[in-house]
């Protein structure tokens, strides 16, 4: 489990597919996340994509819930790859239970994230995709040191139109140089002891 400020990433447990269930058939949320939301899933088809999880040790998959309370907001994930002899991991997320969305929590979520990918992972470099009327998304993905670095054009086609898919982007070293602002900003009096728990770093 891994422990970042409010939050707790703690791996998807059969249990959780009750409520993965409710989320994954969501309209807006997967209409915001996935870009297809017609895509409705029964629990028959959450059981049998919970197995091909539990067997691609490339993927990670977590359910994002909240220390104190233990509530469940949403999941977050991370693909581990290589190509070109480069690792990379490849994020996502969403926060199920909406009355938790605008909060700031994305933002941790995405930060926590990134620290996984780096910091515990080796990842060189980390990218992440959204459909391009998904702003909030954007803006969660830039204010964490992400760059737009391109765009698959026409990719999805929601609500009668087709949208631009955005690649977003952000390599090692760049988020080493933002690393301890994002941190601060995310865990303010926190930061201290996750550093001395997670970090051998220099100082800043
Ligand atoms: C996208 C998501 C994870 C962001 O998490 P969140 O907790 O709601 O967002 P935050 O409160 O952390 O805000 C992130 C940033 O977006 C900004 N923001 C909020 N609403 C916005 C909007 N409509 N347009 C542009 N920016 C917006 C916030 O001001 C904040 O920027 P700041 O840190 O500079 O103030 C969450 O809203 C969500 O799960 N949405 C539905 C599914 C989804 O879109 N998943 C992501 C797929 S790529």
């Amino acid at each position: 489990m891994f422990e970042f400020g409010d939050l707790l990433f703690r791996p998807v447990e059969k249990e959780d597919l009750k409520i993965l269930h409710k989320w994954e058939n969501d309209f807006e949320l997967i209409m915001y996340s996935r870009s297809n939301p017609m895509n409705f899933v029964n629990m028959a088809q959450l059981e049998k994509q919970y197995e091909e999880w539990v067997k691609d040790e490339k993927q990670l998959h977590f359910i994002v819930e909240l220390v104190d309370s233990k509530v469940a907001i949403g999941i977050a994930l991370i693909r581990r790859g290589e190509w070109g002899n480069v690792k990379s991991a490849d994020i996502g997320t969403y926060i199920g239970e909406k009355k938790y969305q605008g909060k700031g929590l994305g933002r941790q979520i995405t930060v926590a994230l990134l620290e996984m990918s780096f910091n515990q992972l080796n990842a060189e470099r980390c990218e992440a995709w959204s459909v391009e009327y998904n702003h909030r998304a954007h803006k969660a993905l830039e204010t964490c040191g992400f760059r737009k670095a391109g765009v698959v054009r026409q990719a999805a086609f929601v609500n009668g139109r087709k949208w631009d898919g955005f690649h977003f982007d952000i390599l090692r070293d760049e988020y080493f140089s933002v690393r301890m602002k994002l941190l601060k900003q995310t865990l303010g009096k926190r930061m201290n002891k996750y550093i001395e728990k997670h970090c051998t770093i220099e100082s800043n």
